[in-house]
């Protein structure tokens, strides 16, 4: 399937045409509802007794693959039922939302992991973006504690991974952006600005250590915690070390925009900008803007593409447009996607066990989730279609 999406004129004709056009919101929500209905069905059927698995997170030959809550990919979906229920205002998916929350509650202590802004952040965190109950609020004051415990001072950054260590010794992976709007809320929450400094130094730190000249990022480095100084730039999940894993430019691109928004300090802007600059000049970005799974990937056209980069890079592009003097050229960007992952990446509703996106890629060189559903896909998306409608307004 993928090589067909590589490079057909048809594909590349409606990339090209549909630049102008804003997808009909309220009528792709509908579409997502009867969608996340099919899902909901899918759920029960697959987790049976399970308790420990609490959320959808792709196909594996087309069965629905179920995860526990430690799975960094396990709050995607309540986040989901938030913004179903923020855009319907129905009470129904407000149960379903707070049902799915809760079973993240036990990550807010932890600590082996950096995902924690993924988790919480996108269940708790939208949860209470749309709600302000006060019980959510505790729950990211806590994860934040507990994440802040992966802050090493000497490095100025947060711990990562805990796995590989046989080839890193204190892994930063760009992703590790987007678990920063965690801390960045717990501070406001709280009134500890030990999460705010954390943050930014970790922000400045990967600022210095994790980009190209030309704004493209590693996906991982790893530093010396004596010195704090750089040991390698490597990749895991890109094609080469010195290659543009596609996910990870998104991550970047949206973590400097949220950063932006958090602090104001205009360096984050700038660094957002020239990000989206680098993906946007790309020669290897296809017409319709959905990016192959690695901007560097060997085969292109014939690479399967990622369509939760792209999700993340439009929600990522429909904020940046509010803070940046390129808003027009970033809103452009921002419906092309949209408008293309709508009417060219979506699941036929009732197939694909109620996931909203197909052709996403989580790990190429492990050939692990290859032109799949992702849950964070969906995430993305809606959450863009949420702020091509609303704005940032909360
Ligand atoms: N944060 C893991 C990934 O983007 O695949």
């Amino acid at each position: 399937m993928y090589k067909k999406l590589g490079g057909t004129v048809a594909l590349l004709a409606v990339g090209l045409l549909s630049q102008a056009q804003k997808v009909n919101v309220p009528t792709v929500f509908v579409d997502a509802y009867k969608q996340t209905e099919v899902m909901l069905a899918s759920i029960a059927e697959e987790r049976g007794n399970n308790t420990d698995l609490v959320s959808p997170r792709t196909l594996e030959n087309g069965k629905l693959k179920l995860v526990p809550a430690k799975d960094w990919t396990s709050g995607f979906f309540a986040g989901e039922l938030w913004m179903l229920y923020r855009a319907s205002h129905r009470s129904e998916w407000k149960a379903k939302a707070e049902e799915f929350t809760a079973r993240e509650e036990k990550e807010k202590f932890n600590g082996g992991t950096h995902d924690m802004g993924f988790k919480i952040y996108c269940s708790y965190g939208t949860g209470y973006k749309y709600t302000k109950n006060a019980a959510y609020k505790d729950v990211i004051i806590q994860s934040a504690k507990t994440l802040s415990t992966r802050f090493n001072p000497k490095v100025g950054c947060i711990r990562s991974w805990d796995h590989h260590k046989e080839q890193w010794g204190y892994p930063v992976i760009i992703d590790n952006m987007m678990n920063l709007e965690l801390l960045f809320a717990a501070t406001r929450l709280s009134g500890d600005s030990s999460f705010y400094k954390i943050a930014v130094s970790h922000a400045n730190t990967t600022m210095k250590n994790h980009f190209r000249p030309d704004y493209s990022s590693y996906h991982v480095v790893d530093y010396d915690t004596v010195t704090g100084k750089v040991v390698k730039r490597n990749t895991h999940q890109g094609y080469a070390d010195e290659s543009a894993w596609a996910r990870g430019q998104a991550w970047a691109l949206y973590g400097y925009t949220m950063c932006y928004r958090e602090t104001k300090n205009v360096a984050y802007l700038r660094q957002a900008e020239n990000v989206a600059k680098f993906i946007f000049n790309h020669p290897n970005l296809p017409a319709d803007k959905i990016p192959y799974w690695d901007f560097n990937a060997p085969g292109i056209p014939n690479e399967p593409r990622d369509a939760s980069a792209a999700a993340v890079i439009a929600s990522g592009l429909f904020e940046l447009a509010e803070y940046s003097k390129n808003k027009k050229e970033y809103l452009t960007v921002a419906n092309t996607i949209l408008q293309n992952l709508t009417n060219h990446y979506r699941s036929p509703i009732g197939e694909n066990k109620g996931f909203i996106l197909l052709h996403s890629t989580g790990s190429k060189p492990a050939n692990s989730e290859v032109d799949v559903p992702l849950n964070y896909a969906d995430y993305y998306y809606l959450e863009a279609l949420i702020r091509s409608k609303e704005g940032m307004k909360k």
